[in-house]
C-alpha cells in the first residue's frame, strides 16, 4: 500500500539486509531500517520495529535467513531459530513460520541452506500478502451488503493495527476496507487509539490517511456510545492467535468492544489468515497472554516543538502500572472469521469445514 504515493510492502531483502519500516517512529518519521544479523531481527521484533501478527512471523522466517547467512553451523540456526520463536509469546505467527522454515530446511546442504532460507522467507511473505488481499476480496461482500441496504457512508470500527503495517501488505481487518474504498463504497473507520502503545493512533489512522480512506480516531472508551447511537455498522478486527473453537486472542481491549457489539447486535467481525490459527491448543487459558514493560503506561512519546520524538512521563512517580497486551474474545460474541479461503462460524465445525484440505 502507499506511503507519500509510493507502494511499499513492509519487510523485503536488498542488498544482504533486510529491510523494514520502523513502526516505532510512525507516524512522526518514516524510516527504513537495516536488519543486518539475527539478532537485529529478534530486537526488532521484541520492542515493536516490527509488530502485528503476520508482520512478525514474516521478519521471524528473514531473520533465521539472517541467521544462516551469518553461520550456517547447524546448532547456530537451532538456537537461533528457539530465540526468535521467544522473541513475542503471544502471536502464533512466530512458532508458524519457524516452523515452516526448518522444514523446508532439513536435509539442505550448506551450499545451498542461505538461497533455500531466503527463497522460503519471500514465499511466507509472498503468501501472506495474497491471503490479506483475499480476505478483503471475501469481506468487501459483508461490506456491500451493509451498503445496499443503508445506502450511506459504512461506518466500520477496528481495534489496534491490524493493517498493511502489521502485515505484509492489505492488512488483515483493513483489507475489506481498502477494497471497498478502491470500489467507490462510502466507508468511513472508527479508530481505537489502542492504549498503551496506541497502533490505532499512530498506524491504523496513518495508514488510513495515506491511502485516503475517512477515518475518526476515538478514546478506547467510546465505541460503546458510538454503538448505542447506532453509528458504528460493523466492527472488524485483528488476531494474534485463533483457537480452533474460534475464541480469538487479540490486543487488549479487543473483549470489551466485543461486548459492547454484542449488547448492541452490532456484527463483530475477526479477520485472519490461516497462520494465525493454533490447531493445538484447546483451551483461552493455555494461550500465553504478553506482559509488556508499565513504562509503555506510564510514559507517552509524541514530537515536541521542533519535531523531535520525546518520551513523557504521564503517571505518579511511585504508582505501580500493569501492562498485559492481549486478551481473549470467545467464539459467541464473534459474528463470523473472515479467512483467505471464505467466511467461517467462529465454531470448530466452522473453522473444520473451511480448512478440510
Ligand atoms: O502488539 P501488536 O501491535 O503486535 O498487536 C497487534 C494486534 O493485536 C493485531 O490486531 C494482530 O496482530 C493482528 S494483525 C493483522
Amino acid at each position: 500500500m502507499k506511503i507519500e504515493g509510493k507502494d511499499y510492502r513492509t519487510i523485503w531483502y536488498e542488498n544482504n539486509v533486510v529491510k523494514i519500516i520502523d513502526q516505532t517512529k510512525l507516524p512522526h518519521k518514516f524510516v527504513i531500517k537495516d536488519l543486518k544479523t539475527v539478532k537485529n531481527a529478534i530486537n526488532a521484533i521484541k520492542i515493536m520495529e516490527v509488530r502485528g501478527a503476520p508482520l512478525i512471523g514474516g521478519t521471524a522466517a528473514y531473520g533465521l535467513a539472517l541467521a544462516i547467512q551469518e553461520n550456517n553451523n547447524s546448532e547456530f540456526i537451532k538456537k537461533s531459530a528457539e530465540e526468535l520463536i521467544k522473541s513475542r509469546p503471544t502471536a502464533i505467527n512466530l512458532k508458524w513460520a519457524i516452523d515452516r522454515m526448518i522444514k523446508k530446511l532439513s536435509g539442505i546442504n550448506s551450499d545451498q541452506i542461505l538461497d533455500v532460507a531466503l527463497y522460503e522467507a519471500k514465499e511466507i511473505c509472498d503468501e501472506d500478502e495474497k491471503f490479506c488481499k483475499n480476505i478483503g476480496i471475501n469481506g468487501l461482500k459483508i461490506i456491500e451488503e451493509i451498503y445496499s441496504k443503508k445506502k450511506d457512508t459504512v461506518n466500520i470500527l477496528t481495534h489496534c493495527n491490524a493493517g498493511w503495517l502489521a502485515t505484509i501488505n492489505w492488512g488483515t481487518a483493513t483489507s475489506p476496507i481498502y477494497h471497498a474504498h478502491k470500489k467507490g463504497i462510502p466507508v468511513h473507520v472508527w479508530v481505537d487509539e489502542t492504549r498503551p502503545r496506541n497502533q490505532g493512533a499512530n498506524l491504523t489512522s496513518y495508514e488510513l490517511n495515506e491511502e485516503e480512506v475517512p477515518n475518526t480516531i476515538i478514546a478506547d472508551n467510546t465505541g460503546g456510545i458510538l454503538m448505542q447511537r447506532g453509528e458504528v455498522d460493523i466492527c472488524i478486527v485483528g488476531t494474534d492467535r485463533t483457537l480452533s473453537n474460534g475464541d480469538v486472542c487479540n490486543k487488549i481491549g479487543t473483549y470489551l468492544k466485543a461486548l459492547a457489539a454484542y449488547d448492541n447486535n452490532v456484527p463483530f467481525y475477526v479477520a485472519l489468515p490461516s497462520s494465525t490459527i493454533d490447531w493445538d491448543i484447546k483451551d483461552a487459558k493455555d494461550i500465553p497472554i504478553e506482559e509488556r514493560n508499565s513504562e509503555e503506561l506510564s510514559y507517552v512519546e509524541g514530537v515536541d516543538e521542533n519535531n523531535q520524538i520525546k518520551k513523557v512521563l504521564i503517571y505518579p512517580n511511585k504508582s505501580k502500572a500493569m501492562n498485559l497486551a492481549f486478551d481473549v474474545t470467545p467464539a459467541k460474541y464473534v459474528t463470523a472469521l473472515i479467512t483467505e479461503r471464505g467466511i467461517s462460524e467462529a465454531s470448530s465445525d466452522g473453522l473444520k469445514e473451511l480448512f478440510k484440505k
